[in-house]
């Protein structure tokens, strides 16, 4: 256990000790990082480190006493939606990350059910095997029973969904993308089962919600994935992933005011008065909310689209590149992740040795396989990272090395 010094140290010194400790990590300016950090070059690194600073002792908690945060965050909100076809009549809000909101897209689906449809007992949520753990963690959190059920080429089945959905389902999920294989999931046929079952059907945009529209306008194949889609009754999309701003930020996004006020906490008897909170979060911090009003100030639409024309490029140069050392991607991914696999190695050893030339990125496990989440920064280092890969691919063929382990996070 460490103990607080009993004399602080200058702020110089304390200041060298932490460049120190971050030594050791990843050198993701370098693009050594296709996971955990999204780099989209040392302007937008600074952008958001001076707003951050700027507002990071105010409080969004108080939107009377910083109505300059109150501001920034329903601007932020609307940019969000200008881009998810949520301009009639959807709103949000942003919270502190993908899981908060989440996990506030499932609060506010529950206590519809229980409200409007009078739904009691254990309810449930229907959700494809390759959406994300935080649906997993809302649901444990609120005791409400997962069905996960298989994929079809990937992708979510919706004959699998409706079969699982009964008169207990409060919430329907599809990705748009998927973290394992970054494939958008048939969002068009969700909707009308969600529609047909009277189900609430929620996209976790969180990786795509801020990079899939840009995608489109730079003219790729997009499906309709949001708001566009009659069923879809709330989103997240996280602003600190595609949206390239500071991390602790993300949206979450309703059909209406009506479903969102289902969301909104509210505690009346407290000797403080009644204290109402959007979202998970008590004190929010000032600094998130500034950076990312920042960011997609200094961006636009087509700063966006130049830097999301990057990962396009990284993307492309990658995908074809594994393919032409054999290996094979994981269906046909069009955004910043894609995954890839092969059968005459074992790409948890591959990935081993790519960790030894200090790349850090993960893999996935259906099948085994090697994953990569890009940013701008990989354009300029997509070669390195194929000659590294046929490297590691070799290597590990002649060592047999004891594979690493899939994981993310943790
Ligand atoms: C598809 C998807 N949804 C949700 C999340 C959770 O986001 P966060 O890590 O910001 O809580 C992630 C994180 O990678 C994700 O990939």
């Amino acid at each position: 256990m460490t103990i607080l010094p009993t004399k602080g140290a200058p702020w110089a010194e304390v200041s060298a000790r932490m460049d120190q400790m971050g030594q050791g990590d990843v050198k993701w300016r370098d693009g050594k990082a296709a996971v955990y950090v999204f780099n989209a070059g040392p302007e937008i690194e600074q952008v958001q480190k001076e707003a951050y600073a700027k507002f990071a002792s105010e409080n969004g908690l108080g939107p009377a006493a910083f109505p300059s945060l109150k501001q920034m965050e329903a601007e932020v909100v609307g940019f969000g939606l200008g881009l998810l076809h949520g301009a009639g009549g959807c709103v949000g809000n942003m919270t502190s990350g993908g899981t908060d909101s989440i996990l506030m897209a499932v609060k506010a689906a529950r206590d519809h059910a229980r409200k409007v449809r009078g739904l009691t007992g254990t309810l449930n949520l229907v959700l494809p095997r390759s959406a994300h753990p935080a649906f997993d963690k809302a649901c444990a959190v609120m005791e409400i029973e997962v069905r996960r059920t298989p994929l079809a080429d990937l992708l979510a089945d919706p004959v699998a969904m409706e079969a699982a959905i009964d008169g207990q389902t409060i919430m329907m999920v599809g990705s748009a993308p998927c973290f394992p294989y970054g494939l958008i999931d048939p969002i068009e046929a969700l909707g009308a089962l969600a529609e047909r079952r009277g189900v609430w059907l929620h996209v976790d945009a969180c990786v795509g919600g801020y990079i899939a529209p840009f995608v489109r306008m730079n003219g790729g194949d997009v499906p309709p994935f949001d708001f566009e889609v009659a069923g879809v009754w709330s989103m997240s999309a996280d602003l600190h992933k595609y949206g390239y701003c500071a991390k602790g930020a993300s949206t979450v996004f309703f059909r209406s005011e009506a479903l969102r006020a289902h969301m909104i906490f509210e505690v009346g008897d407290w000797p403080a008065g009644k204290m109402v909170t959007p979202t998970l979060a008590g004190t929010r911090p000032g600094g998130a909310i500034a950076a990312a009003w920042a960011v997609m100030n200094v961006l636009g639409v087509d700063g966006y689209r130049a830097k999301h024309a990057e990962v396009t490029e990284a993307r492309q140069t990658i995908g074809e590149g594994t393919q032409a050392q054999g290996w094979r991607l994981l269906g046909d991914p069009q955004l910043g992740i894609l995954a890839f696999t092969r059968e005459d190695v074992n790409p948890f050893a591959v990935l081993k040795h790519l960790y030894g030339r200090g790349w850090v990125t993960s893999a996935v496990t259906e099948p085994a396989g090697l994953h990569l989440m890009l940013s701008p920064v990989h354009k300029g280092v997509a070669d390195t990272y194929l000659a590294d890969l046929a490297w590691a691919t070799q290597a590990a063929r002649d060592d047999g090395a004891r594979p690493a382990e899939a994981r993310y996070g943790g």
